[in-house]
Order: C-alpha cells, then sequence, then structure tokens
C-alpha cells in the first residue's frame, strides 16, 4: 500500500514548435446566436445589422474571432439550421448587402468571422428539395430516398427501419408526390442531402468557395457525425437506456448512422477545399471546427487520421457532456486530461464551456462557479470558445410550453418538453436595464422573452462595477497573451475533492497558478506538491473570482492559505516580475 499526496498528470506540449503558431491556435472564438444577440430593427429578432453595431462590444472584451450561428435564408424550424438557400441571408437578418457591411466593419475592428455550415440537410423549401421530389432530372438522388417496407392493413406505408430522429421518432417521412420515405435526422423539415451523389458534394463545396469568396475565415460544420448512413439501412441496436422512451434518440445505439469512415473522408475532402483556397489567395489560413459529438477516439479523427488533414479542431464538448454540478476536483482533472491523453500532439487542443444546445453554464454547473470556469476555460492551452452571454454570466430562462420555440422540445409534447428544450440558452442578450434589455425596441415583446434578471444582470452594469464577470473575462483575455499561457505546460493536480488547480509554466517566464474551490467550504492549499514553485517562493493574486475575499496583489505562500467557498484565483509565481493588473 502506498499513499499519494496529490495525483499528478503533466501534459508537455513538446512537440508545438512555439514560433510557428497559426492565428487560430490561441483564438478566443466567440458565437454569436444571431436571433438574440441584438436587434436593429425592432422586430424582436436579432439581425445583421445588430451585431454590426456590437462588434465593438467584442473588441472591447478582447474577442477577434467569432462564428456565428446560421445567418441564411431559412424557414426558420430549426432556428436557421434548416437552410432554404445556402447562398443568401434569411430576411429577418438582413440582406447581402448588410452581411458585406457586416464584414467590412468586422475587417475594421480587426475580427474575424466564421460562418455555420450545415452541410447534413438543408430545409424541404429548399429548390433541391423540390426538385427531387419531383425526380426532376439531374435532382432525383439529392436526398436519401427509400420505398416503403411495405404498407400496414390501412395502406399506411412502413418506414424501411427503425431508425430514429435526433428530434424523436421516425427520421423517414412519406412524402406523398414521389411515394417514398426521405430521410431526415433532425426535423421533418430538414431532409438529409445524399453525400453518395457527387452532385451533392460538389454543390456544398462549391458552397464553401462562395462564402470564403465574401470574406469569412473558415467554417463551424455543424452536425457532422450525419453525413453518412450505411448503404443497406440495417436496423440499429437497442441501448436499453432506462430512461430513453421508443420514439427517443437515445433508444438506440447509432452505429449504422453515426461517424461512417465515408464521413471522415468527406471532412477532408472539406479541409483541401480551405487549404487550395488559402493557397490561391492570401495564405491566410481559413479554418474549419467541427461539431461532432462521439466516443473520444472518433472525435480525434475529425482532426485527421496521420495522412490527411481534418478540422482544425473538432469541439471538445466534455465540460458539458461529462461534468457537471456534482463533478469533483478529480472529475475535472480526469476530463481535462482525457482529451489532452487522446489529443494527437500536433494538434491544437479547445475547450467549448457553452453553446446554443445546451443549458448556459452557470444553469449547469451553479452560477457561483461562472468565473472559475471562465478562468479554466481561459487558461488551459490551445483555443477557448466562449458563447455569447458567457462573458457576463447570463443564466437560462424558464420558457413556459406556450412560449416553446425549439423545435426539439416541441415534437417531445408538453410533458416532456423541459427534458429536450434549447429556448433558455438562446433568450435575448443582456446590454442594458433598458426595454427589453437593449436587445430590441420591440413593443411587442421579442421572440423569445428577456431573461427577467436583466436588470440587475447586463453588460451596462458590469462594465460599471469595480469587479464583475465581464471584467474578470476581459482580464483573461489580456492574459492570454502571456507567452505562459499559450506556449506553456500545463500540469493540473486535484487537491482534494473540491480544489482543482492547475500551473502553467514556460522557462524563462512567469509560471501562472489556478486554484479553484469547487465546494461550498473553507478549504486550505497546499501546492507543495509542484515541483515548479519552490518551496520559499511566493504568490500574488493576479485575478480572482468577482466574489472571492483576497484581494488583488495578495501575496501568499504556497503552502496553507486559506481559500473560500466557490472561490477561484489566478496566481503568479515570480513576484519580482509581477505585474498587477486593473
Ligand atoms: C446542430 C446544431 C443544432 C441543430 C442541429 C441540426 O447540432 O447545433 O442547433 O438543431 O445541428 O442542424
Ligand atoms: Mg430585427
Amino acid at each position: 500500500m502506498f499513499f499519494v499526496k496529490c495525483i499528478v498528470v503533466a501534459v508537455a506540449l513538446c512537440s508545438v514548435s512555439i514560433s510557428a503558431k497559426d492565428w487560430w491556435e490561441n483564438e478566443v472564438f466567440y458565437q454569436i446566436y444571431p436571433r438574440s444577440f441584438m436587434d436593429s430593427d425592432g422586430d424582436g429578432v436579432g439581425d445583421l445589422q445588430g451585431i454590426k453595431s456590437k462588434l465593438q462590444h467584442l473588441k472591447d472584451a478582447g474577442i477577434n474571432s467569432t462564428w456565428l450561428s446560421p445567418i441564411f435564408s431559412s424557414p426558420m424550424v430549426d432556428f436557421g439550421y434548416d437552410i432554404s438557400d445556402f447562398r443568401n441571408i434569411h430576411h429577418e437578418f438582413g440582406t447581402l448587402k448588410d452581411f458585406e457591411e457586416l464584414t467590412a466593419e468586422a475587417k475594421r475592428l480587426g475580427i474575424k468571422i466564421i460562418l455555420d455550415f450545415v452541410p447534413n440537410h438543408s430545409s424541404d423549401k429548399h429548390e433541391w428539395f423540390q426538385l427531387s421530389a419531383n425526380r426532376t432530372k439531374g435532382y432525383e438522388d439529392y436526398y436519401v430516398w427509400v420505398d416503403a417496407k411495405g404498407f400496414d392493413k390501412d395502406g399506411k406505408p412502413i418506414p424501411p427501419n427503425n431508425w430514429v430522429s435526433n428530434f424523436g421518432g421516425s427520421p423517414w417521412e412519406w412524402h406523398e408526390g414521389r411515394k417514398q420515405f426521405y430521410l431526415h435526422e433532425f426535423a421533418v423539415q430538414q431532409p438529409d442531402l445524399n453525400y453518395r451523389n457527387p452532385k451533392v458534394v460538389q454543390e456544398m463545396k462549391d458552397i464553401l468557395v462562395y462564402w470564403l469568396d465574401k470574406g469569412v475565415y473558415g467554417f463551424r460544420v455543424d452536425a457532422v457525425p450525419f453525413l453518412f448512413e450505411v448503404e443497406d439501412l440495417r436496423d440499429e441496436p437497442r441501448s436499453y437506456d432506462p430512461k430513453a422512451e421508443p420514439t427517443d434518440y437515445g433508444y438506440l445505439v447509432h452505429t449504422y448512422t453515426n461517424h461512417l469512415p465515408e464521413t471522415y473522408d468527406m471532412l477532408y475532402q472539406w479541409r483541401a477545399v480551405l487549404d487550395n483556397y488559402t493557397k490561391s489567395t492570401d495564405n491566410v489560413t481559413r479554418i474549419m471546427m467541427t461539431e461532432a459529438n462521439g466516443e473520444i477516439k472518433q472525435q480525434m479523427l475529425y482532426y485527421g487520421n496521420g495522412t490527411a488533414e481534418g478540422a482544425h479542431f473538432t469541439f471538445n464538448f466534455l465540460l458539458i457532456s461529462d461534468l457537471n454540478v456534482n463533478s469533483t476536483a478529480h472529475d475535472f482533472m480526469f476530463t481535462i486530461n482525457k482529451w489532452l491523453s487522446y489529443l494527437p500532439l500536433e494538434y491544437t487542443s479547445n475547450w467549448v464551456l457553452g453553446n446554443h444546445d445546451v443549458h448556459r453554464v452557470g444553469s449547469r454547473y451553479g452560477a457561483e462557479r461562472i468565473d472559475g470556469l471562465n478562468m479554466l476555460v481561459m487558461l488551459l492551452p490551445g483555443v477557448g470558445v466562449s458563447y455569447n452571454g458567457d462573458e457576463i454570466g447570463m443564466l437560462d430562462t424558464f420558457i413556459t410550453w406556450e412560449q416553446t420555440h425549439d423545435p426539439m422540445a416541441l415534437n417531445a409534447g408538453p410533458d416532456r418538453y423541459q427534458l429536450f428544450t434549447r429556448d433558455p440558452e438562446r433568450t435575448p442578450f443582456q446590454w442594458d436595464d433598458t426595454l427589453n434589455a437593449g436587445f430590441s425596441t420591440s413593443k411587442n415583446g421579442t421572440w423569445l422573452p428577456v431573461n427577467e434578471s436583466y436588470k440587475t444582470l447586463n453588460l451596462k452594469k458590469q462594465k460599471a462595477d469595480p469587479e464583475s464577470h465581464y471584467k474578470l473575462y476581459q482580464k483573461l483575455l489580456e492574459l492570454r497573451k502571456e507567452k505562459t499561457i499559450q506556449d506553456g505546460d500545463l500540469v493540473v493536480k486535484a487537491l482534494s475533492d473540491h480544489v482543482l488547480t492547475m500551473t502553467r509554466s514556460l522557462s524563462g517566464h512567469d509560471t501562472f497558478v489556478f486554484v479553484f474551490n469547487l465546494g461550498e467550504k473553507n478549504a486550505t492549499i497546499n501546492l507543495e506538491c509542484y515541483s515548479q514553485l519552490p518551496l520559499k517562493s511566493r504568490l500574488k493574486v493576479e485575478l480572482k473570482s468577482v466574489y472571492a475575499t483576497l484581494p488583488l496583489g495578495t501575496i501568499l505562500p504556497i503552502s496553507d492559505f486559506p481559500i473560500g467557498p466557490y472561490e477561484a484565483y489566478v496566481l503568479t509565481s515570480d513576484i519580482s516580475e509581477l505585474r498587477y493588473r486593473n
């Protein structure tokens, strides 16, 4: 038997050539949900001119890159993820001219715009779908069509297999005109495109180039794992998840509809499109980030397979999927190292705290942990990803059944909608304490209600307050310019169930120490287990969570200092070279 005082896993980023870092490798990508960011014309729905008018906010916060959820023509069944024209702008958001103005303003401010590319499906209102449904020559196979397996005694067509849609129920919809089923992995109004058709493949590549020509710096690629399905349409096995009902996506294991080898290959082809574009224009890297939930090894393949390159990074959703309010410091340590353990050394890490599909970070982890989590994401190596509102600690909004818009929630019905709804995290940005939180001048309300907290929780107030989530966020972005944070090694240690710590260190530069008390009780910190911190060294409080009690500038020993419930600090170790950040 042996005793371990603290468990150590060190990840040295030794293969990264420090001088060779590209523009995106230490970037924070800020996700804008266009319907809810800023409304310029008072219709209660956000728009491109609204975004343009608020780009300065990104700049002020320290953000240089933003990815926009879909802005394209759409009937808005899935709020822009059902696209009826991949080359045009949705009318509530504006026009192509507005987009040009937006990119011009972004360029002026030095902000790069990344668009959402939604390749798996279109809207059923897309011209292609109409053409395909009536078997217009050349378009017959743009979608995944299949005959009925048979007809029941009432003459109702029987779907070809047992598959379940992400939004619940069978993903097969009978088309009366064509007398065939079409596949929809999401809403009925989102027919899956057929990637076994080379014409579809080419169309989608052309769309990438179309937007690159309009000045965007890359794409967030939506719902990647679903691009291909097995050709023989075999049944999928049961998951035996006791919570899943037969119509729930979780009822089956999606072996035959997710992460097929062809899917990875398509990703590698898109990467080649981007790389060719870069090479044939200005040599500025155009990036691809992919949304691909799955087993960790499946996820890593989206980066590349050793021969072909894929995404520059595939979203690391582990802080969403594997951790929550009940997670211990050991769980955090394990989860952080899980990603880094599987990530090939030549690739860039990334950390996603939230998005428009999951409850807000403070609602998942508890509002009192927001600052500690923002610190964690900003201090970990590689890319950080924020969802609009994270910088001010916005929380979920309670949405009644009557107010529900999300198709996933609507499909679940009034009794179960709360299990699925994504509306609570999509409510308008809280700019100030005026009408509609300053989001819109609409007198008839906003598309989703504004969170009642807006009078006290808003950007304007947080800019005025001496300390706030926003001010901390701003300082964290500033801190990311430090060489140590950009290139340094990482060591994560759980000092107890409640105390999570890590160091970032780089020879010749300051060492940064992060301490975070996840628990509701006081704790005493002893950092002697870090060999990078000499016993006699002292630490200085550089940054603190809003309610933390130790003032900025406090000098601490490396052992036996107190930390209150939920407090989080960034400390520096070399006091001779300390800067005191105000
Ligand atoms: C992605 C999007 C989500 C959308 C789905 C279907 O998961 O993030 O919002 O509903 O794809 O396009
Ligand atoms: Mg508007």
